[in-house]
């Protein structure tokens, strides 16, 4: 495993974080998530609203099982729609913390942004929970990055603390459609240049594109209607193509190239991945063995015109 920090975050981090969504059962955490904690995985990505709650209370349930609490990163989201406003926080905050067994999270991230809320609102309702001890770093997921720059320049002035990651989708294929309403992709140019500018850390989420780079994906194969949607295009196929010719070369899967692409960005990056079982990840994890230089980016990027 590798490891880098965050400020406001008391504990190295490993690089991949274990997303939440598809452990249903204390058997399942106890298989995935354990397996994970031996390969030196200490980040967990949940949120309140995963599977109505039940993500946080298995994870709870297993982290205090196994008293592993101290060598745990959690990343806790709320404030989802229909309830992004700065009251929610703080009210889905103290349940999302029963729930995982735990007196604060060690990431705090606002599920979503609702640009008709003056930004400054809240920041003040998240900084109240850093103040009590609930909350360490904090940040946006979905979050567009010139909201970021107007919450943390409130912040600045306020003497408050500021958004110190994001958790936007960032992936070797691009989103073409939102796989839910109001997701944000970090991929755009824009979005790009920003982060490598600011070096802001971004958790990114569907890293691997949600199974794009394995067999299950092909223009002829379109049983996977939310695959389908949101990831086949002419671009994204190159883009396979090109993982897989590099995977030959290197003796790796091409899964493991489309990670090492997030992980080799030139910013700080903590791509989660969603495996079903310990296989997968094991082999997501081989990505941390292959090394991308600018020129590996740039051809998987098809900035040769493709
Ligand atoms: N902040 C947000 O708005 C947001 C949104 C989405 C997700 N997330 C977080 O991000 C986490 C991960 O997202 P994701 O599930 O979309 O991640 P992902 O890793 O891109 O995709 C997961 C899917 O890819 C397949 N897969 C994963 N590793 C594999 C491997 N090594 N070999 C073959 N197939 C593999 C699995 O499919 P099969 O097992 O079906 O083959 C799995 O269902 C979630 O659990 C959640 O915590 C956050």
């Amino acid at each position: 495993m590798q490891y880098d920090s965050i400020d406001h975050v008391e504990k190295d981090i490993s690089r991949i974080f274990m997303g939440t969504m598809a452990a249903d059962s204390p058997e399942a955490a106890d298989r995935i998530y354990g397996h994970f904690l031996e390969n030196g995985g200490n980040g967990f990505d949940t949120a309140y609203i995963y599977r109505g709650g039940q993500s946080e209370e298995l994870l709870g349930e297993w982290v205090e099982r196994h008293d592993v609490r101290e060598q745990v990163v959690l990343l806790g989201k709320g404030a989802h729609p229909p309830h992004c406003n700065p009251d929610a926080i703080g009210r889905q905050l103290l349940e999302s913390l029963e729930r995982l067994r735990t007196d604060h999270v060690d990431i705090y991230m606002m599920h979503r942004d609702d640009q008709a809320v003056p930004v400054g609102e809240f920041v003040e309702a998240v900084n109240v929970h850093i103040g009590a001890g609930r909350v360490g770093a904090w940040g946006g997921s979905n979050w567009d990055f010139r909201r970021v720059d107007a919450a943390n320049a409130y912040a600045e002035e306020h003497g408050l603390q500021g958004l110190g990651a994001l958790s936007n989708n960032f992936s070797l294929a691009r989103m073409v459609r939102p796989v839910w309403d109001g997701c944000v992709a970090s991929s755009e140019p824009a979005y790009h240049r920003w982060h490598v500018r600011t070096q802001m850390p971004l958790i990114a989420w569907s890293s691997q594109a949600r199974g794009f780079f394995t067999d299950r994906a092909h223009p002829d194969k379109r049983s996977d209607e939310s695959l389908v949607r949101s990831w086949y295009s002419e671009d994204n196929f190159r883009r396979q193509a090109r993982a897989r010719e590099m995977a030959d070369r290197r003796g790796v899967e091409p899964i493991n190239i489309a990670l090492a692409y997030v992980l080799c960005q030139p910013f700080p990056t903590f791509p989660i991945i969603g495996p079903e079982n310990p296989d997968e990840t094991s082999s997501s994890l081989a990505a941390l063995e292959v090394e991308l230089g600018p020129e590996d980016l740039a051809y998987l990027d098809l900035e040769d015109g493709g």
